[in-house]
């Protein structure tokens, strides 16, 4: 389908705009936003744009500034599971089949990453945001195989002297045995193998790693270091660094929703109360910091900041983080606070100051990865609309049972 519906594209883009420009209050009640039609919105877009596509090998990235297309990764690439993500979620949501056969193809691509030896953490958000995402929807039963497969494979990263799982194999001459924090979003691929297959040391390896993240990469004040180095012999702590970040004790944007949304996971995985404290702690945190608007500059910390970009993907990822953490929590007031929390993030990612429109092939503008290297510095990028549709096909169902 070539892109050419502007009638409706503009009509619910108007519809976003006006809803979104309201003035935002705490109550449920008075903010009215449709998950759906932004979905429907961001189904049609998918759509158009895998029509664009040439390669199943090519994996969406980012786009360039004041570019249209998307830029293309491989296999091995940290980001390349995101886009089969993307069209998962937009098949979840439409039922359309022709996404389906889409994102089943976009998946296939990411196997060899299952047998192959690890070369970093990340082998969770390859494999978890593809397969698992389609394993998930379709209870297709070769997926699993190889979700078991990665799961092991990413265990050989552990190393049970320091009870966390070496996240860059590459970093070690810098940061010795590091463990990131963006490390805890790979745990999930653990906890699950050891679920659904025979491996049940998955279960201590993730529950140590999040222990371990917990006790050294949490500072006094509730927020993170990007980066934990230790004695790979003893298990140490050596020192927090940053890598994306402002500097060591700054609060990189994208590491806090990490942290609020893995260790949201690693308590419903576990029920272990100290994590769901922990999530807690982390989400105050990065509630009482945040602008106004509710999308964060890319380092709280960066004293350039009003003048310093924001970072749409991490007001993406706090958004699921604050939708598992509503449903987790007992008490009524955060339930809500957090669930409250979540929509005014995806209320403001879906309006025009962020939603991507006709700009770009994009669902989202505006993220930063990689500010002090000058890397992906205010622009799309394919995690950004991962998380915004994974934000939306959650809250869909949730005000499916308002
Ligand atoms: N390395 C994952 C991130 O940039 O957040």
């Amino acid at each position: 389908m070539n892109f050419t519906k502007p009638i409706l594209f503009a009509a619910i883009f108007l519809i976003i705009a006006c809803q979104t420009n309201k003035k935002q209050t705490h109550s449920t009640e008075s903010i009215k936003f449709s998950a759906d039609q932004v979905l429907d919105l961001n189904v049609i877009k998918t759509k158009s744009t895998l029509e664009k596509l040439s390669s199943y090998d090519s994996l969406p990235r980012n786009i360039d500034k004041g570019e249209k297309g998307w830029n293309f990764v491989g296999v091995k690439d940290w980001c390349s599971g995101f886009w089969p993500g993307v069209v998962w979620y937009a098949y979840e949501t439409s039922g359309d089949v022709y996404l389906k056969e889409q994102a089943e193809k976009f998946t296939n691509t990411i196997k060899p990453i299952a047998y192959t030896s690890a070369d970093n953490h990340d082998i969770g958000f390859m494999v978890y945001c593809s397969y698992g995402n389609g394993y998930r929807i379709t209870g297709n039963e070769s997926y699993k195989e190889i979700m078991l497969a990665a799961a092991d494979t990413l265990a050989t990263l552990y190393n049970p002297k320091v009870g966390s799982i070496l996240s860059w194999p590459s970093q070690v001459h810098k940061f010795r045995h590091n463990t990131i924090v963006d490390n805890m979003m790979n745990l999930e691929l653990l906890f699950w193998a050891a679920k659904n297959g025979e491996n049940k040391e998955l279960y201590t390896i993730a529950k140590n790693h999040a222990a371990v993240t917990m006790k050294y990469l949490i500072r006094e004040d509730n927020s993170m270091f990007h980066v934990g180095s230790f004695n790979e012999e003893t298990g140490e702590f050596l020192q927090g660094y940053t890598h994306q970040g402002y500097a060591n004790e700054s609060m990189w944007a994208r590491g806090q929703t990490w942290g609020i949304y893995g260790f949201s996971i690693a308590y419903r995985e576990t029920e272990a109360q100290e994590f769901l404290d922990t999530a807690i702690k982390l989400a105050e945190h990065y509630i009482k910091r945040l602008p106004e608007d509710g999308i964060p500059f890319w380092d709280f910390d960066d004293p350039k900041i009003p003048n310093s970009p924001r970072d749409a993907s991490a007001a993406a990822v706090a958004a699921c983080g604050m939708l598992e953490l509503s449903g987790l929590v007992k008490d009524p007031i955060l339930k809500e606070k957090y669930y409250n929390a979540a929509l005014s993030y995806i209320k403001e990612l879906s309006s025009n100051n962020y939603l991507s429109g006709d700009t770009n092939q994009a669902l989202l503008l505006h993220s930063t990865g990689h500010y002090p290297n000058n890397s992906e510095v205010d622009v799309p990028i394919i995690y950004a609309d991962y998380y915004y549709m994974e934000a939306l096909v959650r809250l869909k169902k949730l005000q499916g049972l308002e």
